[in-house]
């Protein structure tokens, strides 16, 4: 139980960190760095605390007692740790403060690799978190506090979801459109990378007001693929449900 409740206050550390890593233009290229490598330290011990289900599968992988949902999920993780490891060394490798002169390669476009990972990697993690929609809706509810902090008087709890959904779809496509232009330029020539953030010559300056948008725009499109996964996943247990019965 305690353990649980550690291991859902750590997860939602990592989802509020990685959150805020999508917009270095306001939260400031310094924040980003060093909340990136601490990060990286946070998704070790992510690991740590998980590693019963990472050596149980792995067995069951290795003697393809696996099918289903569980083969799904260890395939999405294994591709997640994948993306995670791309994301963090691209982003060494243009980095602009912590190690700035840590650029090798020059003939990869590191920043758009950086960019196109970092997008694989929120729908990743969107499907991650809605594969574990259960186990999250079913901890989070055993938190009085959190509880507590979501009682206030809402308009609707559907209208509200509905809303979010809409927003959250919305800007799903938007990275989507992202992906697809980014990687266009990812393989049309190489880039160093460091140029094309603008109005932030000061890798220091954080726009204090830009942080609660944008926090609230990426959590939306998270809850959105999560939400999608989560709906996916009943409807094919309904419809196996129904075949067998
Ligand atoms: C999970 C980890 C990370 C995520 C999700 C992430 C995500 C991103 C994203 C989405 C951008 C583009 C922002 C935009 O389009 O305006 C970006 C840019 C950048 N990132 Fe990361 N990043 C991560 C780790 C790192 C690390 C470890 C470093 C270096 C220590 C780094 C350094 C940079 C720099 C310097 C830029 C600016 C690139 C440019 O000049 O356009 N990032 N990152």
């Amino acid at each position: 139980m305690k353990k649980n409740r550690f291991k859902f206050c750590f997860d939602l550390t990592i989802a509020i960190t990685f959150i805020l890593l999508f917009a270095p233009g306001v939260t400031s290229i310094a924040f980003h760095e060093i909340a990136s490598i601490f990060l990286g330290a946070a998704l070790i011990i992510h690991l740590v605390l998980n590693k019963e289900w990472i050596i149980g599968m792995s067995k069951k992988m290795f003697s393809r007692r696996i099918k289903g949902k569980s083969l799904l999920s260890y395939v999405l993780n294994f591709t997640l740790l994948l993306v995670m490891f791309i994301i963090m060394v691209s982003g060494l490798l243009i980095s602009e403060v912590i190690f700035p002169n840590f650029r090798h390669f020059p003939s990869i476009n590191w920043v758009a690799l950086h960019i196109v990972s970092a997008v694989l990697g929120l729908l990743i993690v969107g499907i991650h978190l809605g594969l574990h929609w259960n186990w999250i809706k079913q901890i989070g509810n055993q938190q009085p506090k959190l509880k507590k902090l979501l009682s206030f008087r809402k308009p609707s709890i559907k209208k509200l979801s509905r809303l979010i959904l809409i927003i959250g779809t919305i800007f799903l496509f938007v990275q989507i459109f992202k992906l697809t232009f980014v990687s266009i330029e990812l393989f049309s020539g190489p880039s160093l990378g460091g140029e094309e953030i603008q109005g932030n010559e000061n890798h220091f300056s954080v726009n204090l007001v830009g942080i609660l948008p944008v926090f609230a725009i990426y959590s939306f499109l998270l809850g959105s693929i999560a939400f999608y996964t989560h709906l996916l996943e009943k409807r094919t247990i309904n419809k196996k449900r129904t075949r067998t019965s």
